[in-house]
Parts: C-alpha cells; sequence; structure tokens
C-alpha cells in the first residue's frame, strides 16, 4: 500500500514539475499552451518519486528524532492510597515521576531524585546495606528520611514537589511539574495525611 501511494505521489509531483519546468522554460506566453512530452514526463516522474521518497524519509527521520516525553514526569501523578507509606515506613518510589513520597509525622513529603549536588539519581538505601538514607552514588551526599543533607557536597536538601490528597479516597497527587528548593526541613513542607 505505501509503495502504491508513493509511486502515485512521486507521479502527481512529477506532473507538476513538468508543468512548472515547461514554464519556466517557455518565456513567452506560446509557453502556457506546450505541454511536456514523454521524455520529460518520464524524466520529471522520476525526480518526483525520488523528491518523495526523500521526503519521506526526511519526515520519519524527523519523527524519530523529535524529543519525546519520558515517562510522566512533569504532569500530576497519582499514589494509590494502598501505596502511601505508613508512618516512618519504606519510601514509596515512583520511577516515571521522578519521586520518593515519604510519610512523618507531619504528613507526606514527595521528594524529587535528583540530587542537587549535580543531578545524578539518588536511591533510598534501607537496612541492610544503610541505616535508612538517601545516598548519591556520584559523590556520596547522603540525605536523612525526610531528605535534609547529612554528609557530602550537596548544596542544599533534596527538592521536594507539590503534593494533595483526595480526602473521600486517601489518594495522593503529587505534581512533579511544580518542584520546590529549600534550605532545611520544615513541617509545612508537609502534607498531613490523613486529613
Ligand atoms: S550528584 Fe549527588 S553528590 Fe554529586
Amino acid at each position: 500500500m505505501f509503495m502504491i501511494l508513493r509511486t502515485i505521489f512521486g507521479m502527481v509531483v512529477g506532473w507538476m514539475a513538468s508543468g512548472v519546468f515547461a514554464l519556466l522554460g517557455r518565456n513567452s506566453q506560446a509557453a502556457l499552451t506546450i505541454r511536456p512530452d514523454r521524455r520529460q514526463f518520464l524524466r520529471n516522474a522520476a525526480l518526483g518519486a525520488v523528491g518523495s521518497v526523500l521526503a519521506l524519509l526526511g519526515a520519519g527521520t524527523g519523527l524519530l528524532l523529535w524529543p519525546r516525553k519520558t515517562g510522566d514526569f512533569g504532569s500530576a501523578l497519582t499514589v494509590r492510597a494502598e501505596d502511601v507509606p505508613p508512618v516512618d515506613g519504606v519510601p514509596y518510589r515512583n520511577i516515571q515521576g521522578k519521586f520518593f513520597l515519604m510519610h512523618n509525622s507531619d504528613g507526606l513529603l514527595a521528594l524529587y531524585t535528583k540530587c542537587p549536588h549535580l543531578g545524578c539519581t539518588v536511591p533510598w538505601v534501607g537496612p541492610p546495606d544503610s541505616a535508612n538514607a538517601f545516598q548519591c552514588p556520584c559523590h556520596g551526599s547522603m540525605y536523612n528520611y525526610v531528605g535534609v543533607r547529612t554528609g557530602g557536597p550537596a548544596p542544599r536538601p533534596m527538592d521536594y514537589m507539590a503534593v494533595t490528597v483526595d480526602e473521600a479516597t486517601g489518594n495522593v497527587t503529587v505534581n512533579t511539574g511544580e518542584i520546590s528548593e529549600r534550605l532545611a526541613y520544615a513541617p509545612e513542607q508537609a502534607t498531613p495525611y490523613p486529613v
């Protein structure tokens, strides 16, 4: 099907091109009445076919190279109530959204996994490998449960995302496009849960 469409397209383009070339080649009113001969038509049809193939290849390459949104980062994502960790529980990780959802006595905190130092992804390392901390694998920055730096070269705590809670269902929405920096932890950064 694609081949047939391509051939038809090439012939149409070739016919149009032959007309244009004929007009350009004759600098008189009489040229308007001259139709391209068979040889011209075949040549221009071939040129049209080649042009159409190149155009399709270009469009395909453009689509391939067009940057795609990776995952759902940048949008508002829902964490189901059953996935919300208990107070001081193991953080819930959302890979597409690039956040960890923490739960302390103040409420919920969605921590951006991008290290504030040079941008590496910071994993949560729990026992037995570590005493519950975020440890950046690149230059060794460490952060506690609420993302406050406890060591390493990072200039500030981990950034956090806006969180809202659906009172009826207990589901949580994390807006991964709304990220805030901070210099220290404050209880108001957490969203009370359940409300
Ligand atoms: S990027 Fe995390 S410590 Fe350097």
